[in-house]
């Protein structure tokens, strides 16, 4: 009996399942495991643990119905499936910060890395840089001692991980810059580049100048999370103000043509993660995600996964689901293995 076109479609995914893959956006707590989490919401009660959020936080947080649910629970475990229900990216940065709390103790820290690796390796992603929101450990009490040590540690086998520092801009530049000027000297050669994630609304690129000079001066790549939340002008100051490598996000570049022909002339990678848009509300649907316009533009990309404990997406997944926008299995292969050339550890990922 010949193959259904159902069975091909399965056949596919398993085969991009299977093959070596790099991640360049996946968040170390967006692929937290669910029974680590579950795990530590039991062993560290949530209204405890979120006794060291500054007030300004905790109203923040306990205005999240699904947080409020979790800290009213018996058993906070069987709350968590609301954790990762949320419409708009304001929603789902509360849920993600949320879990910070319960990453007390270093040993807590490291088994994020355990669970990180083994999420890698059983989707066979051969190379990932993770970014990892330094910040918010060390609000934990974590030393960033300990974290370096364990950020430096370099297992010969694959998964290969690099890190990407994220200064997480909602301190703001004053505390990144000063965060950057003490890790510069610590960092271990593990540590690729630097980002920041959380709410570019607010802090929006051009307010870090200054951190983005300092990185690039101590050889670091540089990324940043930008034209998600804000439109082309983000982008716009991301090159221009942070002359950042690549743009992590970037897809409301195209709401400026003239923004699409520069990242295409300039042969700047945008890191897209369609699921992680879509489930935050940036697009509405897959519909009416720009990925397929950008590509044809001739805009350099990656796709990833983001946050894939939230999103709930594989990245093979992922890029199999770029058949419904138009792209055909020899597109999708050849961003798969294109992803590798867009490291900045480029002797890792090889
Ligand atoms: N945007 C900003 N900050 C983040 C994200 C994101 O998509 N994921 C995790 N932190
Ligand atoms: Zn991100």
């Amino acid at each position: 009996m010949p193959e259904s076109g159902a069975q091909r479609r399965a056949s596919w995914l398993e085969e991009l399942e299977a093959r070596p893959k790099a991640e360049l956006h996946l968040h170390l707590r967006g692929a937290i495991p669910r029974e680590f989490l579950s795990d530590r919401v039991r062993r560290y009660p949530p209204a405890q643990a979120l006794e060291s959020a500054p007030p300004n936080q905790l109203a923040r947080l306990r205005r999240q119905p699904a947080i409020a649910r979790i800290l009213a629970a018996s058993d906070p475990a069987e709350e968590l499936d609301g954790l990762f229900r949320f419409d708009s990216l304001d929603q789902f940065l509360a849920a993600y910060f949320f879990t910070v709390f319960f990453v007390r103790e270093i040993d807590d820290f490291r088994g994020l890395v355990i669970g990180l690796r083994e999420h890698l390796l059983a989707q066979n992603i051969t190379y990932a840089e993770v970014t990892v929101s330094i910040p918010e450990y060390l609000q934990q009490g974590l030393p960033l001692e300990g974290i370096l040590e364990v950020l430096g540690e370099d297992p010969p086998a694959r998964p290969k991980v690099r890190w990407i520092v994220d200064l997480v801009r909602n301190y703001g530049p004053d505390a990144a810059e000063r965060l950057l000027e003490r890790l510069l000297p610590l960092l271990p050669p593990t540590v690729a580049g630097l980002t920041l994630g959380g709410a570019e609304h607010l802090y929006p690129p051009q307010q870090f100048e200054r951190v983005y000079a300092l990185a690039r001066e101590a050889g670091l790549g540089t990324t940043v999370h930008a034209g998600e939340a804000l439109g082309p002008e983000s982008v716009w100051h991301a090159l221009d103000t942070l002359r950042v490598e690549r743009i992590g996000h970037g897809v409301r570049a195209i709401e400026d043509p003239s923004l699409v022909s520069h990242l295409a002339e300039r042969e700047i990678p945008l890191e897209i993660c369609p699921t992680s848009n879509v489930r935050t509300g940036v697009y509405r649907s897959m519909e009416a995600h720009p990925v397929r316009e950008l590509y044809e533009a001739g805009v350099p990309m990656s796709i990833s996964t983001d946050d894939p404990t939230f999103f709930g997406i594989s990245l093979a997944e992922e890029l199999a689901g770029l058949r419904s926008l138009g792209f055909t299995t020899g597109e999708i292969d050849g961003l798969a293995s294109g992803a590798f050339a867009f490291a900045f550890d480029a002797e890792a990922a090889a």
